[in-house]
């Protein structure tokens, strides 16, 4: 994978709004007690269930696209190998805790050679908060790149998450991101499927908008209970567990 491939891929529009500052209030929003942090415990929960399944009590490589300070390689790094960060923002990468043992690779600036890294049985490609928020040209770029490292069709896995849209609560209520990018479930299928990737499974979290969840916290109940049921359709946010076609 050259340099060049790398930076074409990570010119997307939803830079802007995480850099310098910007970084550091991002990691005070998952402050103890914060609706994030309350929903990240419930989500990682989630997630790390999800990779369980997966990977058999084996250890894979884990890059997380678009990283951020490493909520999600923390969350499951008991779970993963080597551990690769990639992201725009470098005082969102100076972040990442040092104990993680996170390899760091900045996708504008450094030159990115991973095969050294990369020696588990297994693969877990996932990105958090980024593929619909960049630009499109930029999304279906992310997802070539995912597929390319997923080096084994019906071993390694790539578990993102994105907004679905209606009939989520969200869709129906005054909290709304004006401008948010959502997409249908049969938008997201043939975007995945358009890109050279199979739909393992979809799963949902978060049920309640943010605005909510901080008004009312005892909302928290039916978000954990939420969490455990299947598929409904009603989750803001839907999780995608994908695998590359042969
Ligand atoms: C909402 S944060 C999500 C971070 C992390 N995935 C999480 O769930 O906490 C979006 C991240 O995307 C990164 N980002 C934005 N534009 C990017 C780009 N063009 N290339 C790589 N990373 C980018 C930002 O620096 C930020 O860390």
């Amino acid at each position: 994978m050259s340099k060049d491939n790398i930076r074409k891929v990570y010119i997307g529009e939803y830079a802007s709004h995480f850099t310098g500052h910007a970084a550091k209030e991002y990691l005070e929003s998952y402050s103890p007690e914060s609706v994030n942090s309350k929903l990240h415990i419930i989500q990682s929960d989630l997630v790390r269930n999800i990779l369980k399944k997966y990977s058999n009590e084996s250890k894979p490589d884990h890059i997380d696209f678009a990283c951020g300070f490493g909520l999600w390689l923390s969350a499951l790094s008991d779970l993963t190998n080597s551990k690769i960060g990639i992201d725009i923002n470098e005082s969102m990468l100076d972040l990442i805790p040092k104990d993680l043992n996170v390899t760091k690779i900045n996708s504008k600036t450094d030159q990115i050679e991973l095969s050294n890294l990369l020696n588990s049985e297994m693969r877990l490609i996932t990105s958090f908060r980024f593929l619909l928020n960049s630009s499109p040209q930029g999304s279906t770029e992310l997802l070539k790149l995912m597929s390319n490292y997923l080096r084994h069709p019906s071993r390694d896995v790539a578990i993102v998450n994105v907004h679905g849209s209606n009939p989520s609560i969200r869709s129906f209520s005054k909290n709304v991101r004006k401008g948010g990018k959502q997409m249908s479930r049969k938008q997201l299928k043939k975007f995945f499927e358009g890109n050279g990737f199979s739909i393992i499974e979809v799963q949902e979290m978060q049920l309640f908008p943010y605005g909510l969840l901080k008004k009312y916290p005892l909302l928290f109940l039916f978000e954990s209970f939420f969490a455990r049921v299947k598929y409904v359709g009603f989750g803001i946010d839907k999780v995608y567990v994908l695998q590359r076609n042969q």
